[in-house]
């Protein structure tokens, strides 16, 4: 949560900052500030609410101008959205931007305040600032290493010490944050799209190593002071994929581009019709020695695992648990040596999987990364890694990301399927070929856009509604429902079919809206009979369902027929009309598509 950006250089700062954070708005837009140093002094102008907010009031009040800056974009945690609250935080001597969070600031603010500093926030950052002030003795290094001797929690900061006005320090633990080196010019960023535009060259820090970011060169030294000698990494995104590129919000291109990005993902792990993790250090005996799987993810990235499940026991015949990451982490979870945990992240910052993902390594687990950003923390503790290939995610609602992550969930079951026994080597090669078309029958059905406008304009008047489904449809419907709560902000909750006359039948009442998703050959009467069960009681149905799929005249009221697809990979193509319609209910609401009600695209704290 939380963005934050640093520019050093021969650019106007401010300008640079505002470019860099309007890319990082999708951490967290609850407020936004820059801290520019101006002739000899840190100027800092921040208040609540997005961007446009500062950008407004800088062109009413001026902008500070200088070469050398700090922005952030707030997601709060500690205190409420307000100008106060806002980043950066410091003082005439000292100024910050940091993301994370400072789990000891209340020490350290009772210390502070015992040695008679005055604080206006409610901010744990604000305890940092005043730390960093407290310790500073005109050198920034060690002033800076005796403050990270002292904090405890997650952070990325930049800094800045009006003394050092050519100068921008950074320094994380925990949050994501990389160095990107331009040409006679240097940032910092909490992501690399931040700064896509002007470089894609950066450097990753290890925990506690220190960026001295200078216009001539970056320096890093480690928390003794010495000099650390660094990678550099040449990002691959586009610069384009974090464009809109002329569609109305990032989710809908986001959308249209998994055709794509299923390509990407599962093209180089294909070699004739047959998958293969070898070049990632996953051979068919590895893969097929575990006793026991775990999937552990939030949110989308837990339906992804949830897909997963379902296809890993279907096909390999082996057990796998799905579990929430925050759910995990705390109940003690019985895995031991052998058994494997596969942790599934778009950011790869997620604090609940790295943090199940750390569980999992002292219990002596091996653990599998699925993750999208590269070098993010989850993939660089994992002692596997698969990158998705699904470039930028700007959009907070995940799509394209849930598409690539499930795709590595087909290539796993297929391998694992195969490494087990439980499929021929040319059934294997039938199963990836199935797959390697998936993203013609995704681009069809997202071409079932007018449907989904027309479903979606049923929806909008509902309070609540149900998504219902059986076997991988249930999956696919607990990511529906996800989808469209979280933007449309219209209560819903998904259900397992034949759960439903256990209890929450009591909810239908007339028009009440139940989406039913029916792809499973073997479940879809099934499924018809819990639709009739609910149609009976007064229900508004949108049906869902794979080809052929036999309905009576009422059963449904809006039917989306989806196209033809092996049944087995059907939550690929279904997943698509689910999104739609939660766009488009977003949208026909006047919401913010792309930037929904408190929440964040990353979510770094617990
Ligand atoms: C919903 C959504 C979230 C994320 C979740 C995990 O659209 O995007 O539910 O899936 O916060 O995030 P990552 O995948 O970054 O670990």
């Amino acid at each position: 949560m939380c963005g934050i950006a640093g520019y050093v250089g021969s650019r106007d700062s401010a300008d640079v900052l505002i470019g860099a954070l309007s890319k990082l708005e999708y951490r967290g837009y609850d407020s936004a500030g820059i801290a520019v140093s101006e002739n000899g002094s840190i100027k800092v102008k921040k208040c609540q609410g997005r961007l446009k907010n500062l950008v407004d009031k800088m062109d009413r009040e001026g902008k500070p101008v200088g070469h050398v800056g700090i922005g952030h974009t707030r997601w709060a945690t500690h205190g409420e959205p307000s100008d106060i609250n806002s980043h950066p935080h410091g003082n005439k001597r000292v100024s910050i931007v940091h993301n994370g969070i400072i789990e000891n600031y209340k020490q350290i603010k009772d210390f502070l305040l015992k040695e008679g500093y005055n604080f206006v926030s409610e901010t744990d950052t604000e305890t940092v600032a005043k730390l960093l002030d407290y310790y500073y003795d005109g050198d920034p290094i060690a002033t800076i290493t005796k403050v990270l001797a002292e904090i405890k929690g997650s952070y990325a900061l930049g800094i800045m010490f009006r003394d050092f006005p050519d100068v921008v320090y950074a320094v994380r633990k925990e949050s994501p944050l990389i160095v990107g080196i331009g040409k006679g010019e240097n940032f910092i960023a909490s992501d690399m799209t931040a700064i896509l535009e002007y470089t894609r060259n950066y450097i990753l820090l290890e925990q506690n190593e220190i960026a001295i970011v200078e216009k001539s060169g970056v320096k890093v030294v480690d928390i003794h002071g010495e000099e650390v000698s660094k990678e550099m990494n040449v990002a691959d995104w586009d610069i384009d994929a974090a464009q809109k590129g002329g569609y109305e919000h990032f989710m809908l291109k986001e959308i249209h581009e998994q055709p794509e990005v299923v390509k990407t993902t599962i093209t180089p792990r294909i070699s004739n019709h047959i998958p293969t993790f070898e070049n990632e250090g996953i051979s068919l005996d590895k893969l097929s020695s575990y006793n026991n799987i775990f999937i552990v993810a939030c949110g989308t990235a837990m339906h992804a695992g949830m897909v997963g499940k379902y296809v890993i026991e279907k096909m390999a015949r082996v057990s796998v648990t799905v579990d929430i990451a925050s759910e995990f982490r705390y109940r003690d979870p019985l895995i031991n040596e052998g058994d494997l945990v596969i942790l599934i992240s778009q950011s790869g910052e997620t604090a609940d999987t790295k943090a199940a993902l750390e569980l999992a390594k002292e219990r002596g687990a091996e653990t599998l990364a699925i993750v999208n950003v590269k070098g993010s923390s989850i993939a660089r503790a994992a002692d596997y890694v698969l990158y998705t290939h699904a470039g930028p995610e700007i959009s907070v609602a995940s799509t394209k990301a849930y598409m690539v992550q499930v795709s590595v969930m087909y290539l796993l079951a297929f391998q694992l399927a195969y490494a087990k026994g439980k499929i021929s080597k040319e059934q294997l090669v039938e199963y990836t070929k199935l797959l390697e078309n998936i993203p013609e029958q995704i681009e069809e059905a997202i071409n079932l856009k007018p449907a989904c406008q027309f479903a979606a304009s049923k929806l909008l008047n509902a309070d609540s509604l149900l998504y219902i489904g059986r076997g991988l449809d249930y999956a696919l419907s607990m990511e529906g429902s996800l989808k469209l709560k979280e933007i449309s902000y219209i209560h819903s909750e998904s259900y397992a079919a034949g759960e439903l006359k256990h209890g929450t039948i009591s909810l239908i009442d007339d028009g009440m809206p139940v989406i039913a998703i029916a792809t499973q050959k073997d479940l879809v009467e099934k499924t018809i009979s819990n639709i009739k069960e609910v149609k009976a009681r007064g229900a508004f149905v949108v049906l869902i369902a794979a080809p052929g799929v036999d309905v009576e005249d009422g059963v449904s009221d809006v039917t989306i027929c989806l196209p033809e697809a092996n049944q087995l990979l059907m939550p690929m193509v279904a997943a698509v009309p689910l999104q739609l319609i939660a766009y488009y209910t977003s949208v026909l609401k006047g919401n913010d598509v792309d930037k929904p009600r408190n929440l964040a695209k990353s979510v770094t704290v617990e």
